[in-house]
């Protein structure tokens, strides 16, 4: 497909070309940046799965929470360590620990160090490859993925012995007659599952599993990590006389009472003040400025309602950016109002997985982030935790993000001072 001119349409646009979908697709936009077709050992682009299985995970990450809390744990604690006094800690690096622990907790053990490495590499390969002309691109492209073929093999290697296990329990378990559409105890069995549902042997190769596993838990990390990082920046910037840290230890705290002190779905559900939180700072600080990016797929193009015609290849979207910081849509839009979202005299908050034309973060519409759920239990374990279990000096400035394009991503470099709290 050429790479055709970009247009950015205002969002009454917006539930028209979402509904052409013969005509526009996410797909291609996707693919501009992994470049699977040069960059893939195994072509699971092909044939994806990845959306009916985040819709199983979605339904049973709520089984998860406990384990995911215990790897955040655990991670967290590696990461941020266990000083009472104060130390700098690079916060995007301990972030991108936190989340990618926790988006393929009980998988992944002692090989997280490769599943980041993985994670890194293949993403600096889709976007050495693209800046390529097309005809460049299967060499260009064969050479950059050289390091991730390499984390991929050490991750692959120590994972499969236990996958191959788990397969072998559930294929016993399918034979004589067992639940087929049984819950999820983690990301490793949802993939097995998932695969055996497809009455394919291709399905099970254990290099083509292992392979979506690690593309899963990097597209699941990578985006946590910045949306997480960002998060921490903007909380700790916030003014600390507005005690909006204390004000979420309490909700926490109260939360945890309700479950004697299990982190479960329903202590998670009585924390509406930390859900907004995160919200807002995705709200305020989202990664990408442009929302529901669809490529023309019809070669006879695309032309919007007001006439506009956008050719083969062009790419379509609204400008997420300005809405989300527009004062018309949102008051007071570039001051970070942590409980925005929190209805006090409900007590409740607008689910962080809802999206509408005015919250594109997950995108909106039928293509909508399948993870976005269990991004939301993943944010709010990892915010939880910080709070829970850190003191951090508030910042008397932000750090700006970088652009990368049209991206905003999380400031790389920026620490924050911690310390472990001792009432814990
Ligand atoms: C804060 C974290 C995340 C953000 C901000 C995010 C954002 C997005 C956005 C904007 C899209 C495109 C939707 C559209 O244009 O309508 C998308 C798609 C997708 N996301 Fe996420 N995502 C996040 C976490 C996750 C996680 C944790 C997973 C996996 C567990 C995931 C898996 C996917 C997949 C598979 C798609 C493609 C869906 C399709 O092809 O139809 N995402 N995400």
């Amino acid at each position: 497909m050429p790479d055709g001119p970009d247009y950015v349409v205002p969002k009454e646009e917006l539930a028209r070309y979402l509904a052409h979908e013969d005509v526009l697709d996410l797909s291609p936009v996707l693919f501009d940046n992994f470049q699977p077709d040069h960059c893939f050992v195994y072509p699971i682009h092909k044939n994806q799965y990845h959306p009916p299985l985040m819709r199983k995970l979605a339904r049973d990450v709520f089984g998860m929470v406990e384990d995911m809390m215990e790897e955040v744990q655990h991670q967290g604690t590696a990461v941020l360590g266990m000083e009472t006094s104060w130390t700098q800690r690079s916060v995007f690096v301990s972030i991108e620990r936190l989340t990618a622990g926790a988006a393929s907790a009980m998988v992944v053990g002692k090989e997280l160090d490769n599943l980041i490495r993985w994670g890194n590499a293949m993403f600096l390969a889709g976007t050495i490859t693209r800046v390529f002309p097309g005809l460049l691109r299967p060499i260009v492209g064969f050479l950059a993925i050289f390091p991730s073929r390499y984390y991929f093999s050490k991750f692959a290697a120590c994972l499969q012995p236990k996958m191959n296990e788990k397969l072998v329990e559930l294929q016993k378990a399918r034979e004589a007659g067992g639940e087929t559409d049984a819950a999820a105890a983690n990301v490793l069995e949802g993939h097995l599952i998932e695969a055996l549902s497809r009455n394919d042997p291709r399905e099970l190769h254990l290099g083509l599993l292992a392979y979506r596993i690690i593309f899963f838990s990097t597209s699941a990390f990578q985006t946590m990590s910045a949306a997480a990082t960002h998060l921490m920046f903007d909380l700790y910037s916030a003014d600390p006389s507005l005690g909006v840290v204390e004000t979420l230890r309490s909700e926490i705290e109260a939360a945890l009472r309700l479950t004697d002190g299990r982190w479960t779905a329903q202590a998670l559900s009585a924390m509406p003040r930390l859900e907004s939180t995160i919200r807002e700072s995705m709200r305020l600080s989202a990664f990408s400025t442009r929302g529901c990016s669809r490529k023309v797929i019809s070669r006879n193009g695309y032309t919007t309602s007001k006439g506009e015609y956008i050719p083969y290849g062009g790419t379509v979207s609204i400008p997420q950016w300005s809405i989300h910081h527009d004062d018309t849509v949102y008051e007071e839009a570039l001051s970070f109002r942590p409980f925005r979202f929190y209805d006090e005299k409900e007590n409740t908050c607008v689910s962080l997985a809802t999206t509408s034309e005015n919250f594109l973060s997950f995108g909106h519409g039928k293509r909508v982030c399948p993870g976005r759920l269990y991004a939301a239990v993943t944010l709010k374990l990892v915010l939880a935790f910080v709070v829970m279990n850190y003191d951090v000096m508030p910042l008397v400035e932000r750090p700006t993000g970088h652009w990368l394009g049209t991206n905003h991503g999380p400031p790389l470099k920026a620490t924050l001072t911690v310390r472990r709290r001792i009432t814990v």
